[in-house]
């Protein structure tokens, strides 16, 4: 299948049209091309790989080079899907400046086409330094894994109404400072909803309910191969851990038990060659032989 690459006025056509879009994490070549495949609209090569692919504790200690190494994976094995590059901790809130080069080597290095910062109102100057750097930004607000330590943990928010008030408040600026999409996470899906309607940008949920104009979820989590934990919102589409470990025993069984490989998966000799080879080998001394090619 091969079809125009996915642009940013596309996923925000979407929205216009009513069309749900559908994105998910990838953060390397094979499952990635899987997922383009797919006709996925947007790959998020999300910070989350801190966990599931080098299984961190959370996705604070991803670096920018790790970001890079596998959003240069992605990219390799996308030709449709658009790719964004998740900024990670302590890339973009130190310093403008800073936070533009960074944003910048996933377009530049990684072959990403935007950038996804995490942050309401707070972020808004970086976001539009991003984007007079021609540098297209995602947003996200509720649940920033990257705030862990200041909410306290994995947990749910806008639960009361001075939260709730700030995420709406946070996606109007942020709509205003210019992003393309917002990601909202962990929010009730009442709140969610109300964000949706008021900012024409669409809105990407993961544990914000249907009302979002899309969804967004980590392969790894979907899939089943992630299992570490499972948060209320996530469906497993597959239990692929199950069929992984299966096909690993039956590996190791057959190998212990000399069933693989067997001659359909092995090289032939030319047939007519056996005999002068199987002679020589019999009457030569390979010690002598192995000499004389040093
Ligand atoms: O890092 C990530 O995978 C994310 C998504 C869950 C939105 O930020």
């Amino acid at each position: 299948m091969s079809l125009q690459k996915v642009t940013i006025n596309d996923i925000i056509k979407k929205k216009k049209n009513g069309e749900k879009i559908v994105t998910i994490t990838s953060y390397d070549y094979s499952f990635a091309k899987i997922v383009d495949d797919c006709g996925i609209d947007l790959i998020l090569v999300g910070d989350s790989l801190s966990m599931v692919m080098l299984g961190y504790a959370n996705t604070l200690s991803v670096t920018m080079d790790e970001m890079i190494h596998h959003t240069k994976a992605v990219s390799r094995g996308v030709s449709n899907a658009l790719i964004v590059g998740d900024m990670p901790f302590l890339s973009y809130k130190i310093d403008t400046a800073e936070a533009v080069k960074n944003a910048g080597r996933f377009i530049q290095e990684g072959g990403a086409e935007a950038v996804k910062v995490e942050g309401g109102t707070e972020m808004c100057p970086t976001i539009k330094a991003m984007i007079n750097a021609d540098i297209q930004v995602m947003g996200h607000i509720g649940l920033t894994p990257q705030a862990i330590y200041e909410f306290g943990g994995f947990l749910v928010q806008g639960k009361t109404i001075e939260a709730a008030k700030k995420l709406i408040l946070d996606a109007k600026n942020l709509e205003e400072a210019g992003v393309f999409s917002i990601v909202l996470e962990s929010i009730p899906w009442q709140i969610a909803k109300l964000i949706t309607s008021s900012v024409e940008v669409p809105t990407i949920g993961i544990g914000a309910g249907s009302y979002c104009d899309g969804q967004i979820l980590v392969i790894h989590d979907m899939l089943g191969i992630f299992t570490d934990f499972k948060p209320k919102f996530l469906k497993y589409f597959s239990n692929l851990g199950e069929s992984i470990r299966h096909a690993l025993n039956d590996y190791k069984d057959e190998v212990i038990n000399g069933i693989y490989p067997n001659r359909e998966h092995s090289y032939e000799f030319p047939q007519q060659e056996l005999n002068k080879i199987n002679n020589w080998f019999e009457n030569a001394d390979i010690c002598e032989e192995a000499h004389k090619i040093t």
